[in-house]
């Protein structure tokens, strides 16, 4: 029988089943694991969680006291990291013990959280692939490994917002399907946090960005693999992955938010979507999120039959759609994405070509760019780092680029690297 005990209570070889307080606050990734460190031990009693649901079946206690009196005067260990783990920053995941589940809680830089966030999405890609494919063959969903990820995501998103979102977004096509619904759930959790939902709703709204797609995986695969657009008997078919997937979601237990979202995501506030052609009124707010989610993700994908939108130029035309989206959702995922997301190519009033290195941090019209090109003599000019917020600030962003237009080679290294 699982057991309430305080904080203060818990000692070294207990097992616990899951840790009270919020998901995202405490430090760890797993909610479930004996408890054999006593920096892990020491990790709960200091980051605020009031008590902890043990499984005495599983654990058996050991001495707290005299191991972390022992712990204490102990030498530090000797530190042989692995090759691939020495480079990490401090608080990156490695996997296996329960100490290694311990996320970063905190800010990060954003150089720092886009590294995380380029391997947080490759582990990403491979969970929801294989996710789809056993969805496939009809195996139940694996509601463990959603939740883990998740969290993993929720807690890049909570120490840089906009790192994860940015990353994400580049995608090729091999890896559309998988790659898009990791953005879509770190981009509902952005919005979640925006809006100033609590952590359930949150978590809801990234387990349902994550899963607001998996019907694609009852979809012919010609049709989803066709590399063009889609005939209108064609599309008709594809349509049908909102239910497809509501079904499978439902079948799998998930709550029923999350079904929700995969079943409304395509509807539009003037009635016109799919499957249901609901009124605005009728689509709930986390499916409305999911609306805008979705299609910023899909225009600012490169896909076989178009080029990527600037993420820039995407949130300016998004912004103009009558009767797609709630205008009021909206203008809170521009405030949780920003104007000009990281990675947009724009236009300074000096006359230079800039991409957007970070968010600005009191408005989003000045975020920190990077120069790189001058319109006036049409030639690469030195890197240059400049803050728009900055006191002594002189130039500012005229409007977004495309980039196709230009045609720079390896654009996204001037803020991936
Ligand atoms: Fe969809």
């Amino acid at each position: 029988m699982k057991t309430r005990i305080p904080v203060t209570d818990l000692q070294l070889g207990m097992f616990i089943h899951k840790l009270g307080g919020s998901w995202l606050k405490h430090p760890f990734l797993r909610g479930s694991f004996l408890l054999t460190d006593t920096r892990d031990l020491m990790a709960i009693r200091e980051c605020g969680i009031q008590d902890v649901w043990i499984d005495p079946s599983q654990g058996q206690v050991v001495d707290t006291r005299s191991r972390l009196a022992a712990d204490a005067q102990a030498p530090s260990p000797p530190t042989t990291p692995e090759p691939d783990t020495a480079s990490r920053p401090s608080g990156e995941m490695t996997e296996g013990t329960a100490s290694s589940t311990r996320s970063s809680p905190g800010p990060t830089s954003i150089t720092q959280e886009i590294e995380r966030a380029k391997r947080i999405c490759l582990s990403a890609k491979s969970q929801v692939k294989d996710m789809l494919q056993a969805a496939r063959l009809g195996k139940a969903i694996d509601a463990g490994t959603t939740q883990l990820l998740v969290r993993e995501i929720a807690a890049s998103v909570e120490r840089q917002p906009v790192a994860l979102l940015s990353v994400a977004r580049l995608k090729t096509h091999d890896d559309y399907t998988y790659m898009h619904s990791v953005a879509v759930c770190a981009l509902m959790i952005a919005m979640a946090r925006q809006l100033g939902f609590d952590d359930e709703r949150t978590r809801l709204a990234g387990v349902g960005g994550l899963m607001h797609d998996l019907g694609k995986a009852a979809m012919p695969l010609d049709v989803l693999n066709k590399p063009g657009r889609l005939t209108d008997a064609e599309f008709s078919v594809m349509r049908s992955h909102t239910v497809a997937g509501a079904n499978m979601l439902r079948s799998s237990g998930a709550d029923s938010t999350v079904v929700d979202i995969a079943l409304h995501h395509h509807e539009k506030i003037d009635g016109t979507g799919y499957p249901h052609k609901l009124p605005g009124a009728r689509i709930s707010e986390l499916a409305r999120m999911g609306a805008i989610c979705d299609v910023y993700d899909a225009v600012t994908s490169q896909r076989a039959y178009k080029e990527a939108w600037n993420p820039a130029e995407a949130m300016r035309q998004m912004a103009k759609w009558e009767g797609h989206f709630d205008k009021q959702l909206f203008s809170a995922f521009v405030k949780s994405v920003g104007i000009y997301p990281v990675g947009s190519l724009v236009r300074l009033a000096s006359q230079r070509l800039a991409i957007v290195l970070a968010p600005g941090a009191e408005s989003l019209l000045t975020p920190v760019v990077r120069v790189f090109f001058s319109l006036r003599s049409e030639e690469q000019i030195p890197v240059q780092t400049i803050d728009l917020a900055a006191p002594n600030a002189t130039d500012r962003i005229v409007g977004p680029e495309d980039p196709s237009k230009w045609g720079f080679p390896g654009l996204e290294d001037l803020w991936l690297k």
